[in-house]
């Protein structure tokens, strides 16, 4: 079975063009294959076969768990997302899951979590002066607010863990490392890349065991864990601390760097859009949320949502075979000329005089039974941190925007979204 066309450069090459400029290496793709389009890089072993119609969209999200797992294409994760991790499960045992986490990030819970996020971004916010890199600034926040608001921890706490999280994350931040570390588990010692990783993570973990331990001992507050602290499976147990360990990490990959991405979008496009800023500082609930939506639009922090193919499968009409990828290309989905008029401008507007018709045309938290578990915790944090930028002033700190590139998951501006503040 013939695979749909696409670019015909090395593997090496395609790998180089989807990290340093994912893009430009998609405009282009699209362009000149269209809908869908084969890439080939080492990102998978597989080629994966990118699709961005609604109608192709819909399909991939309905595929069957069973032919067409996500769990797989996070298998990477697995030695610091853990066993249980929602990322590397499928079927039932997936949707178990999921019905546990998804609940603390809806209603009134949910909006319970909103004051202590707007006081965290206040105090950060409320030191810059000048040259500002948001990118880093939005990493620290983020992570912040993860550890304060998901995991409950307090000053000390949460210092510490701070720490064992950067160093975690510092040694699979490098795309080569991280892909060198996948390819070679072994522990070649304390200084080698595997085994500096190894350590890290039991650093972190025995200091989230700790944490987990007082809060059994005294829950206390109204964080995500206390929350998750509290669910029963269907015999009425309590979670292992290996269940709740996994959840927390699996809250923290699937939205740290993630979160950090997009509000960095957004300081980069505010910058250049001094209207856009004007207006948003009048307060208008509407025109906040339209922002928001509109950042996630243009500037996509995950570019793809994959599921592996174990049988046949017809996609839009389309029959691809199994052993091959195929994805949701949610780049070009919220980027198509043809799906938004004007699709490369940032004009929040078009979310109050004309908004999408299809939902399917909005996909960057992905869709289906995968979509971001996170999605409604995620937008809350962006407005609540936009609205205390929106008093700031903030100006590009050179001209021309900032073009996209991958660090580790994610899609970041190329020079950490600088601006200058004040
Ligand atoms: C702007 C920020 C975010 C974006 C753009 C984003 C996007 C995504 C995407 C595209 C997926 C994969 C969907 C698929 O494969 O169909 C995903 C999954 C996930 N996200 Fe997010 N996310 C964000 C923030 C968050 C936050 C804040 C959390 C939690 C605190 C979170 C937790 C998760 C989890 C647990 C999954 C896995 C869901 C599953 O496998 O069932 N995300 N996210």
């Amino acid at each position: 079975m013939d695979l749909p066309a696409g670019p015909r450069g090395p593997t090496a090459w395609q790998t180089v063009a989807w990290m340093a400029r994912p893009g430009a290496f998609l405009s282009r793709a699209h362009a000149r294959f269209g809908d869908p389009v084969t890439i080939r890089t080492y990102w998978t072993e597989e080629p994966m076969v990118l699709f961005s119609g609604p109608d192709a969209v819909r399909d991939v999200f309905r595929l069957d768990p069973a032919i067409a797992p996500a769990g797989q294409s996070w298998e990477f994760l697995r030695p610091f997302a853990g066993p249980h991790s929602i990322l590397l499960l499928d079927g039932e045992e997936h949707l178990h899951e999921r019905r546990l986490m998804a609940a603390p990030f809806h209603g009134d819970r949910m909006r319970a979590l909103a004051p202590l996020i707007a006081e965290v971004a206040r105090a950060e916010l409320g030191g810059w002066n000048g040259r500002v890199v948001a990118l880093e600034r939005m990493r620290q926040l983020t992570l912040e607010i993860i550890l304060r608001v998901v995991f409950g921890a307090r000053d000390e706490e949460a210092a510490q863990l701070r720490n064992a999280v950067e160093d975690t994350l510092e040694s699979v931040r490098s795309m080569p490392r991280m892909l060198a570390m996948a390819l070679v588990q072994r522990d070649l010692g304390p200084r080698s890349p595997w085994g500096r990783f190894r350590i890290a993570v039991e650093r972190f973990d025995s200091l989230l065991f700790e944490l987990l331990a007082r809060r059994r001992a005294a829950p206390a507050d109204d964080s995500v864990l206390a929350m998750l602290l509290g669910q029963r499976d269907q015999d009425g147990n309590p979670p292992t601390d290996q269940q709740l360990r996994d959840q927390l990490v699996a809250l923290l990959v699937g939205g740290h760097d993630s979160s950090a991405a997009t509000l960095a979008w957004a300081f980069e496009r505010l910058a250049r859009h001094p209207v856009v800023l004007a207006r948003l500082r009048a307060g208008d609930p509407a025109y906040l949320d339209a922002v928001v939506k509109e950042v996630l639009r243009v500037r996509p922090a995950l570019t793809i949502a994959p599921r592996l193919l174990l049988e046949p499968v017809q996609i839009a009409g389309r029959s691809l075979p199994a052993g091959v990828q195929v994805a949701a290309c949610l780049w070009l989905a919220l980027r198509r000329e043809d799906l938004w008029r004007d699709a490369s401008a940032f004009r929040p507007e078009r979310w109050l005089q004309d908004p999408p018709q299809d939902p399917m045309s909005w996909i960057p938290f992905g869709g289906g039974v995968r979509r971001c578990a996170g999605a409604p915790f995620a937008e809350m944090q962006i407005r609540e941190i936009l609205r205390v930028a929106a008093q700031m002033r903030i100006r590009a700190a050179r001209p021309g925007s900032e073009r996209a590139r991958r660090s580790m998951l994610v899609v970041v501006p190329d020079r950490g979204a600088e601006v200058l503040v004040g």
